[in-house]
């Protein structure tokens, strides 16, 4: 790990104590600056461009192997930093992140463009060879939040690289450790010089930086919508190309026919996984009333039998929120939510006094006009709401500034249909939730974000196109 050029250093705090775990580098506008220029060089000039595409697809397959057989040691150091439970990130984090590497390093040798017949109206007599090739977009900015670390910085440098920039990426500033010693993977898989920056810091300084950067050409963001709207205001300087994954408030709905032997474990875990930080986070239940008690009794039950600890013990279900500051947020829209005459089923305190842990809450007695109901609380909070009549159910769960994912629970193939067609959303889960695959991509409508994440699309995202005519008669 390298020094700032300032020479300060940031600490990365133990969420399950709150005592100081490391110090890192804080990097601000200097240091991204010297990133941008490596990063400029290394696509200008440097022998990146210049490989094969299978030799770059080796390389990323490459780290994905040293990635793999350091699993163990990255979930530990994820599950320290954020919280989660190292059963979690060895089971869910680690292998995403394997999995995603190696999609993305059989895309290098499948980026194609097409041959184009053109007609060309005004020159009728000639002949033309026409095509287009797809070149990546140039040195890339990336920022990313601290709910999966080393996921999203997987899910960022994957497609950028298979596609052939360069990049910066800029790790939260209460989750840096993955990140870095991912660093030091990427350094024994002998990428060249340049081509992957990692820099440490503050999103006001060293974020900002990036996002403004005259030289980036692209710069793709994960996190909070406010920020995401800052960064589409800095990209504005140069036009950089943005691509944003940003906030959900994602509709859960469980119909009358569902199996709720499955429904009711897969609502608990659509809102209590990562402790509810998760983007897409299934936090708006709606039930159909005949099923309403049923379902909310069942999961106040999964509630109350949750374990929460800290990240390293084997029973652990549910760690602490990443940091005070999260803590202090899910507190106050948990309170704000009973003062506007929601009530609490189970949970709605902070546990104990060390670290920043809350109880899984269910919220009943909630409606639409609510705080708790319109704004994403990023923690393990569900507000529950029960509907009669689909037409109504649609305007409701549509009825948010997010777009980002929504469920269904549902035995009647046609209204699962139907109400999947029907979401305002970029992804929709039937029967299902949080089932994630590099193959398929993810992203946001509405103010949940510009483009998608994984899949093809990803890379694509990555790419510009170049058109070529060619006169040949
Ligand atoms: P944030 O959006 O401030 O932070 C995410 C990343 O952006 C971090 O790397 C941060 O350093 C960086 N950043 C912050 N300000 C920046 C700026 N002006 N320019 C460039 N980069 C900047 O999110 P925060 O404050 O950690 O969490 C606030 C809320 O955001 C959460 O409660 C949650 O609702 C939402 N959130 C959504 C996430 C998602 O996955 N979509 C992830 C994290 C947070
Ligand atoms: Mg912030």
């Amino acid at each position: 790990m390298g020094k700032a050029i300032s020479g300060r250093t940031l600490q990365t705090f133990n969420p399950a104590t709150g005592e100081v775990l490391s110090n890192v580098a804080e990097g601000d506008q200097a240091d991204i600056d010297a990133a941008v220029k490596a990063a400029r060089a290394a696509f200008d000039h440097g022998p990146w461009r210049k490989l094969t595409a299978s030799e770059r697809g080796r390389m990323i397959w490459k780290l994905a192997d040293l990635l793999e057989q350091h699993a163990t040691e990255f979930a530990t150091l994820e599950s320290l930093d954020n919280g989660k439970p190292l059963a979690v990130a060895r089971a869910a984090d680690v292998p995403l992140a394997v999995d995603l590497l190696r999609y993305m390093a059989g895309w290098t040798t499948k980026i194609e463009g097409n041959t184009i017949p053109i007609s060309v109206p005004y020159t009728p007599d000639a002949r033309y060879h026409a095509f287009t090739l797809r070149e990546p977009v140039g040195v890339v900015g990336q920022v990313i939040p601290w709910n999966f670390p080393l996921l999203m910085a997987v899910w960022k440098i994957g497609p950028a690289l298979a596609a052939g920039c360069t990049l910066i990426l800029k790790p939260a500033e209460q989750t840096p450790l993955t990140a870095i010693r991912l660093g030091e993977l990427i350094q024994e898989v002998g990428f060249p010089e340049g081509v992957v920056n990692i820099v440490t810091g503050f999103g006001e300084t060293a974020g900002a930086a990036l996002a403004n950067h005259p030289l980036v050409d692209k710069i793709a963001f994960t996190g909070s919508t406010e920020v995401g709207k800052l960064i589409v205001h800095a990209a504005t300087g140069n036009l950089k190309k943005v691509t944003l994954e940003l906030g959900g408030k994602s509709p859960n709905v469980v119909m009358e026919d569902a199996d709720l032997d499955v429904a009711i474990p897969g609502a608990a875990s659509a809102i209590f996984f990562n402790h509810g930080q998760c983007c897409c986070a299934g936090s708006r239940l709606y039930v159909h009333k005949s099923r309403f008690d049923q379902v909310i009794e069942g999961i106040s039950n999964v509630a109350k039998e949750i374990y929460v600890g800290p990240g390293w013990e084997p029973g652990t279900q549910l760690g602490p929120l990443v940091s005070e500051e999260q803590l202090s947020r899910v507190k106050g829209y948990i309170d704000a939510g009973l003062v506007e005459g929601a009530c609490a089923v189970t949970g709605g305190k902070q546990i104990g006094n060390k670290g920043y842990f809350v109880e899984p809450t269910v919220l009943i007695n909630t409606h639409k006009n609510m705080k708790v109901v319109r704004e994403e609380i990023f923690g393990p909070v569900v507000t529950a709401m029960p509907y009669t009549e689909l037409d109504e159910l649609v305007d409701q769960a549509n009825d948010s500034s997010y777009g980002l994912a929504a469920g269904i629970w549902t035995n009647n193939l046609a209204k699962a249909h139907s109400l999947a067609a029907a979401m305002r959303a970029g992804t929709v889960w039937v029967n299902c939730y949080n089932i994630f695959d590099a193959a398929l991509p993810f992203g946001g409508y509405k103010e949940s974000g510009w483009g998608r994440e994984m899949g093809h699309n990803a890379v694509d995202a990555y790419t510009e196109t170049k058109s070529v005519c060619m006169k040949v008669a």
